[in-house]
């Protein structure tokens, strides 16, 4: 088969990620007889660069006619002085809202290989760790109404949290499905206790677990989950959260792993479309020089590959890839340990290629 993916590189260490990355799909469509075509199209600050603005229509109409889409990372301090509204983070949110990307999943997994990496102690993350954030991605307080207004008190700024029962059912759905292929156990988090929004979102939730009676769903307060992540992360299997909380939770899950470099995430629409990045961001301070640790774009090509492509024995080869990798004693920068000779970003790539065979 032949698959049309759009890829944007964006700034700081994206291009550099995202080629080792496709180095790796070029070798499984090698293996496994398809083709993937990439199209490169512009959005972030290389896009303001370029063209003058950070969403441009044209990266956009590509995007909805590709297959799937693949991004490095966008935005760094050299955009610092963008306006709000222009800001290369604002790529994001427009392709989110664009390409109807509701849900985000972004995993957190601890690497058997890479456990003493995690901040926690050991026994706190002893037996691994693999927890799923299912983050609500186009709604809320990121999409709200917005102002900042002159009044006689001074200026006023605010940005409204609001969710719709049907917003807030699909992304519940979302969870569900993927705590079915799970362990079974959803947490969903929120702020029930102080916010409207937060209430109809704790009611929607309950009604579609109806639906699914064997997952078991408790509900949390966000400041609640924020401190059990840290206390007792392994009660978690799969957090259904809103917009503005999973962009925090997320953050925190992927910190307690240890190793940020190593996490993909998916960026899911109706049907199987979608956009798929690394979690962590542009690094600019370490652009160019051949050094990021590409194994979470790597990663989320594999996403790619199980959720949008539906080609899952592709997405398990290159997983195995990384696991082989990590097993026989290959490391990044970012997670080299003081014996360890790194491999830099593009001999990770290649070393991960020659792993899926
Ligand atoms: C993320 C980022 C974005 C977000 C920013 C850059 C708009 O932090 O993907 O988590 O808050 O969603
Ligand atoms: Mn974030």
């Amino acid at each position: 088969m032949e698959y049309n993916i759009a890829v944007i590189k964006g700034d700081g260490i994206g291009p550099e990620v995202v080629d080792a990355a496709t180095s790796v799909l070029d070798k499984v469509g090698e293996k496994y007889g398809h083709s993937f075509r990439y199209e490169y199209v512009l959005a972030g600050g290389a896009a303001i660069d370029q063209v003058g603005e950070c969403l441009p229509s044209e990266t956009v109409r590509i995007c909805k006619e590709s297959d799937g889409v693949l991004l490095g990372a966008v935005g760094g301090p050299k955009w610092d002085d963008v306006p709000g509204d222009q800001r290369p983070e604002r790529a994001l949110l427009g392709l989110r809202k664009e390409l109807g990307l509701y849900a985000n999943l972004r995993p957190a997994m601890v690497f058997d290989e890479l456990s003493a990496a995690s901040p926690l102690k050991a026994e706190i993350i002893a037996g691994g760790l693999d927890i799923l954030v299912v983050r609500e991605l186009t709604g809320g307080i990121y999409f709200g109404e917005r102002a900042t207004k002159e009044t006689p008190e001074g200026l006023v700024a605010y940005d409204v949290e609001k969710y719709s029962e049907g917003e807030i059912r699909r992304i519940a759905k979302t969870a569900f499905d993927m705590a079915m292929k799970r362990n079974r156990h959803v947490t969903s988090v929120d702020k029930a206790n102080v916010l409207d929004s937060s209430r109809l979102w704790r009611k929607i939730v309950a009604e579609v677990a109806e639906e699914y009676p064997e997952v078991a769903l408790d509900n949390m307060y966000v400041d609640n989950a924020a401190m059990q992540l840290v206390r007792n992360p392994k009660q978690f299997d799969v957090i259904l959260t809103s917009n503005i909380f999973g962009d925090i939770l997320s953050d925190e899950a992927s910190q307690i792993t240890g190793s940020i470099g190593m996490l993909p995430s998916a960026s899911l629409a109706d049907g199987n479309f979608g956009m798929y990045e690394p979690v962590h961001g542009s690094a600019p301070d370490i652009a160019g020089k051949n050094i990021a640790n590409p194994l979470a774009t790597i990663l989320s090509v594999a996403m790619m590959l199980r959720y949008t492509l539906g080609l899952s024995d592709e997405a398990d080869a290159i997983e195995k890839a990384v696991d082989q990798f990590l097993k026989k004693g290959y490391r990044t920068f970012d997670i080299a340990g003081g014996g360890d000779t790194p491999l830099g970003t593009r001999e990770t790539g290649e070393k991960v290629a020659e792993l899926v065979g």
